[in-house]
């Protein structure tokens, strides 16, 4: 008989912020707030992507980049399955998540992660955690990853082959800090890695200081509240990496706005999936 967890801190902190600031509301609205937020679509955002330090062997890469479904309340499985599909439409080669799979509890997320799969990328899917994945349990939701047949990377790196030549992909768990994302970075990339995924964007500053081509992140969600046309100006106010493009040296981060919600309200910042074409010139 499996052994009851108990909560910890952590989780009944961000239980206690959604009940004030998602469920409880919605309450309130009588179920108006929730209604109207799933009635908003999902965007297919299509990003070329330019580096010279990516290697010519992997020119036209398309990566299907997702993250932040935050399944819960305000992502039921259905709407998860809907931005799934809009990816696998475009027949990427890969398909990374950049964690936040959960909301708060990992007991659903089977069904979607093997939804993820199912996509059938011939390069295979990868996922590293986000913070609301070690909420409840980084390890059940883990290995449900695993048994569902993606990649998971949690401090680790792997390698699959393109057009014959070793891409190699590395992964890094959550990190709140700058500091912490980049020891990090420095312990699990190296002069080879082509591909960094961090649920952090703060992990782009190392990667851009051992010349990774591409790092991919999420978290931010944009601040799901921002201006029109203004790029960064939005309420991620803690992340100067918090939406789009950005560029340092010859490295490339995308940040993705992520598909879910903290929150039952995005303004100028609808929910994305990503397909990203990636090339040296
Ligand atoms: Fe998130």
């Amino acid at each position: 008989m499996p052994i009851p967890k108990r909560p910890t801190g952590k989780f009944r902190r961000a239980k206690a912020r959604h009940l004030l600031f998602t469920s409880g509301p919605n309450k309130l609205s009588r179920g108006r707030l929730y209604k109207k937020h799933l009635d908003q679509s999902i965007a297919l955002n299509s990003v070329e992507i330019v580096s010279p330090l990516w290697p010519k062997a992997f020119d036209g890469l398309r990566i299907g980049h997702v993250s932040d479904f935050h399944l819960g309340d305000l992502m039921p499985l259905e709407r998860a399955n809907h931005a799934i599909q809009l990816l696998a439409n475009q027949e990427p080669d890969i398909v990374v998540c950049t964690g936040d799979v959960v909301d708060l509890h990992v007991d659903k997320a089977l069904p979607l992660l093997e939804s993820l799969v199912s996509i059938n990328a011939p390069l295979g899917t990868m996922l590293v955690l986000g913070n609301h994945d070690e909420l409840d349990c980084a390890t059940t939701i883990g290995s449900m990853a695993i048994n569902a047949g993606i990649t998971l990377l949690r401090d680790a790196s792997c390698c699959v082959r393109v057009n014959g030549e070793p891409f190699n992909i590395s992964g890094i768990d959550w990190a709140k800090s700058s500091k912490r994302c980049n020891q990090k970075v420095e312990r699990v990339c190296d002069s080879e890695t082509h591909l960094l995924l961090s649920h952090n964007p703060k992990a782009f500053k190392q990667a851009s200081r051992m010349n990774i081509p591409l790092t991919l992140s999420g978290h931010t969600h944009g601040g799901q509240m921002a201006l029109r046309n203004k790029k960064g100006a939005n309420l991620a106010l803690s992340h100067r990496f918090s939406a789009g493009t950005y560029e340092r040296g010859d490295s490339r981060l995308f940040v993705t706005v992520g598909v879910g919600a903290w929150f039952p309200l995005r303004v100028n910042c609808p929910a994305e999936v990503a397909i990203l074409t990636v090339g040296s010139t």
